[in-house]
């Protein structure tokens, strides 16, 4: 089992959020990443998604993301068994789909879905700048990003078969994250209480490496190619 953050994908460029230089230095998680920021001021919420995406555009997947990839061949040749390597991020970046992870499970949306808040509608939207601030839906509606905002639930069927995993987990690889966003960082407390050791890879320290079998502090795009 693994759980990723956004530190996975600062090598590649996109800024984490925490850290420094991290979003919510220079920026106020209410105004931009909640429904009640959207529903003042759509524009202002679309213009971060916006410049988000050319972020992530531009960026490639790094050799954290490759090892990663590696692994769950690896894995699901040793095993035979798809579902005995499991990767959940919390990123929306794609970073993992693009360095070629067959299997994601995305905790938090992804920041190249939209979502109609009238009919519900879901689609792809590549676009990099979008045409229009704010975007529309061909129903009227206003579309919003299909990600995870503030208050919000995660999607209900990725976060069930993360919790499968996590309780099934023999090893429990925490990558790049804070670990203090939850439910998503209560993941590894669950994999721990059902038996799995704990390894945490992290440029700083976090509040699980306390619990940890192996902490291991660096860049994740160095350490993970050795761990293969
Ligand atoms: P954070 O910004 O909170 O944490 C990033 C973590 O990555 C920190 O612990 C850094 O020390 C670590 N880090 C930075 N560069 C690294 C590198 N090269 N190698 C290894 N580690 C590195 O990001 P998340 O934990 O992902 O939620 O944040 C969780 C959620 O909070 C996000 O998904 C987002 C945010 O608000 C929503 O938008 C719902």
């Amino acid at each position: 089992m693994v759980l990723t953050g956004a530190g996975i994908s600062a090598e590649s460029g996109v800024p984490t959020f925490r850290g420094p230089g991290g979003f919510w230095r220079s920026y106020s998680p209410e105004r931009l990443a909640t429904a009640e920021a959207f529903g003042q001021n759509p524009r202002l919420v679309w213009e971060w998604y916006d410049w988000r995406r050319s972020i992530v555009r531009k960026a490639e997947p790094n050799a954290g993301h490759r090892a990663l990839v590696e692994l769950e061949r690896q894995k699901t040749d040793e095993f035979r068994e798809p579902s005995r390597f499991t990767l959940v991020t919390q990123n929306v970046d794609g970073l993992h789909d693009r360095a070629g992870s067959r299997n994601v499970l995305k905790l938090h949306g992804d920041i190249w879905q939209v979502r109609c808040v009238g009919c519900g509608a879901e689609e792809r939207n590549e676009q990099v700048p979008l045409e229009e601030l704010p975007p529309h839906c061909s129903c009227g509606a206003l579309l919003r990003p299909a990600v995870v905002w503030f208050g919000e639930p995660l999607p209900a069927a990725a976060w069930q078969r993360a919790v499968e995993a996590s309780e099934q987990a023999q090893l429990f690889l925490v990558i790049g994250t804070s670990a203090v966003v939850y439910p998503a960082a209560g993941l590894a407390e669950v994999g721990r209480e059902a038996g799995a050791r704990l390894a945490v890879v992290n440029a700083e320290p976090t509040p699980l490496d306390a619990t940890a079998d192996w902490v291991l502090r660096g860049q994740a795009g160095e350490l993970l190619p050795r761990l293969l």
